[in-house]
């Protein structure tokens, strides 16, 4: 294998912990309502899995897939959205669950899209965000899990080029020549 670590930013208990408390606080307010949570692809898949054990809510799930970015270490702005069936959400309390947040813009776009549909409610649920962030709009992250230092990031879903989703902690790679 080629992947290369410099630091374990945050390791797996950590996250699980984290994970409990966001889970416990979205069941918390919303009691016996549903929920869809619409999780954006690829990176927050894994986050998706392990939070929705957790609930103690009646749950559904969605997908949407944006791009907001290379597949290299800088953040785009420009927001790219592929084809999927689009879940119906009309009236629906909508939790967006997004990996990490770096300008916003993906959170941003997503929240627009999911307004022109008529959720009952809409709220944002966001592992990861970078301090000191370059927020191109206003965005609020209604449950957050870590800030973190102003880095490139992987695991858990995040990807150097498509790799190193599958580790199962936050880390900063080593970015060599592979
Ligand atoms: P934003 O739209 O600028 O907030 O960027 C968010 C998207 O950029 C995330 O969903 C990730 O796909 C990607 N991204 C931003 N920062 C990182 C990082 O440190 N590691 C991996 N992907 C990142
Ligand atoms: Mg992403």
């Amino acid at each position: 294998m080629n992947l290369a670590i410099e630091t374990v930013l945050i390791p797996q208990d950590e996250i699980e912990q984290k994970i409990k408390e966001l889970a416990a606080d979205i069941s918390r307010i919303y009691q016996n309502e549903e929920i869809i949570l619409l999780s954006v692809l690829k990176g927050s898949i894994v986050f998706l899995v392990d939070l929705m054990k957790q609930l103690t809510l009646d749950v559904e799930i969605g997908f949407l897939y944006l791009s907001s970015y290379r597949g290299e270490t800088e953040a785009q702005g420009a927001v790219k959205e592929y084809e999927l069936p689009f879940p119906a959400i009309e009236n629906r309390n909508v939790i967006l669950v997004e990996d990490i947040f770096d300008t916003g813009a993906s959170l941003n776009y997503a929240k627009k899209r999911c307004m022109e549909l008529h959720p009952k409610s809409l709220r944002t649920c966001v592992l990861l965000k970078k301090e000191e962030v370059q927020m191109q709009e206003p965005c609020t992250i209604d449950f957050l899990g870590f800030t973190i230092p102003d880095k490139f990031v992987v695991g858990y879903g995040l990807d150097y080029r498509e790799k190193y989703r599958h580790l199962p902690y936050i880390a900063v790679p080593r970015l060599g020549n592979h």
